[in-house]
């Protein structure tokens, strides 16, 4: 087979991009490991910038977003049992929509099969060839081996995927932080604790209270990374998660039995280029953020639309995208890594921090609560940089 972009994953990342390419008249394939159903199980981000909201809509797929979504103005911040709101519209003039990666998934499937574009589910061992003169990508499905000849190699594959080890160790440069901590998260049928986001700094760690929907939690605490997820049963994650919120939040909350758990553990880690000749790398095949600021969903769409400009600009002749391209994603990527990291480290209880740096966190954040300025820094970052 050929096809001008083959798009290794079906995440978010891999299907947006064949999405836009699509609709500009640029042939992709995406070739994913998994079975949808694998993929549109998995649990993860939440809230979308206006940015990645206005790229979902221009490529066709935001009615079902603007329909169901909850626009969000604003989140609270809390520190020893008080919270604060920071008004993203007042700061900003921008909002955030929550609305889940799941949803957005299932949204991107049904677009790529109303257009009839090619997504080959269960694809293994899919293997880059070639990728510095005349690509193409093998993979096997059914016992057969299957062969993709190609003009690029988009690589959407996640962190553990092939595509940022098809470069050599001699070009690619990463850098990686490992937090000492994990996120424990729930998903449970329960109405929101709040009608907009509670990030929570306390004494005995983090806390995020978010949601899906009026009737749907979502809850996570900072807990050990190699916790045994059968020692947090629901009431004793309940339980330590109402320790760390505000009391009147924590009284009126409304708790139930978790329909999802799981254990995730945070990391910063960038590579780079994120382009080696006819090798691109997108969204967490590239980079990795803690999930504190909301930001790696935003960041791999940020990714997709820097490089479907760069492809269909090039098919019109023009390669100035494809030569800027690494150089404009990092850009935007090294700014979210720096804004995650300040905020995961604001927010989280480090083994080092003792009574001095908890009381440092808890002065930053009283000084977000008495500054316009520090909330506007803070706004500026969440709602998402200009592309
Ligand atoms: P992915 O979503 O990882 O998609 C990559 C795809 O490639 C997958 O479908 C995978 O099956 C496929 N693949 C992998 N290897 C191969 C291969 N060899 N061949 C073919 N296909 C392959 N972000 C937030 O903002 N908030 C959160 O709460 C949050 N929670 C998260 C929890 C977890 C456990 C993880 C892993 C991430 C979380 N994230 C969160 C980050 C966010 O989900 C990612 O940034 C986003 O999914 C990136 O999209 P992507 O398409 O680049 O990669
Ligand atoms: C969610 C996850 C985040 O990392 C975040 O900062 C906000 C919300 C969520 O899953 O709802």
């Amino acid at each position: 087979t050929r096809t001008q972009v083959c798009i290794i994953g079906g995440g978010p990342s891999g299907l947006l991009l064949s999405q836009i390419l699509h609709r500009a008249g640029v042939d992709t394939i995406v070739l994913e490991r998994r079975n949808r159903d694998y993929v549109l199980g998995r649990i993860r981000a939440g809230v979308l910038e206006g940015g990645t909201m206005q790229m979902l809509r221009d490529a066709g797929v935001g009615a079902r977003m603007d329909a169901e979504g909850f626009v969000h103005s604003g989140t609270y911040v809390a520190t020893r049992n008080r919270g604060f709101r920071v008004d993203f519209q007042a700061m900003t003039g921008k909002q955030v929509i929550v609305y889940g990666q799941t949803e957005v998934t299932k949204d991107l499937y049904d677009a790529r099969d109303a257009m009839g574009g090619t997504v080959i589910h269960d694809a293994a061992d899919v293997a880059i060839h070639d990728a510095g003169g005349t690509p193409h990508v093998t993979y096997r499905r059914d016992g057969a081996q299957h062969r993709v000849d190609c003009d690029w190699i988009a690589g959407c594959d996640g962190f553990h995927g092939v595509s940022r080890k098809a470069i050599p160790d001699d070009v690619l440069r990463t850098t990686e932080q490992v937090y000492p901590f994990g996120w424990l998260g729930i998903l449970s049928r329960t109405k929101p604790a709040a009608p907009e986001l509670i990030y929570a700094n306390h004494d005995r760690g983090f806390a995020l209270a978010s949601m899906r929907n009026d009737q749907l939690s979502r809850y996570y605490i900072q807990a050990p990374v190699d916790d045994p997820l059968d020692k947090w049963s629901d009431d004793a994650f309940w339980d330590e998660l109402r320790r760390r919120l505000p009391d009147d939040v924590a009284q009126a909350m409304e708790t139930g039995p978790s329909i999802e758990k799981s254990i995730a553990p945070l990391r910063s880690f960038v590579a780079e280029p994120m382009r080696w000749n006819r090798l691109f790398l997108v969204g967490d095949a590239a980079h990795i953020v803690p999930p504190t600021g909301a930001k790696g969903l935003n960041l791999a769409v940020s990714d997709v639309h820097y490089l479907s400009q760069a492809l269909i600009e090039h098919y019109a002749g023009d390669d100035e995208g494809v030569a800027r391209y690494s150089e404009r994603a990092l850009a935007r990527v090294w700014k979210a890594t720096r804004f995650s990291w300040w905020f995961t480290t604001l927010m989280h209880r480090f083994p080092d921090d003792g009574h001095f740096g908890q009381r440092m966190k808890q002065a930053e954040i009283d000084y977000l609560e008495s500054s316009r300025a520090a909330q506007t820094v803070m706004a500026e970052n969440y709602v998402g940089l200009p592309f």
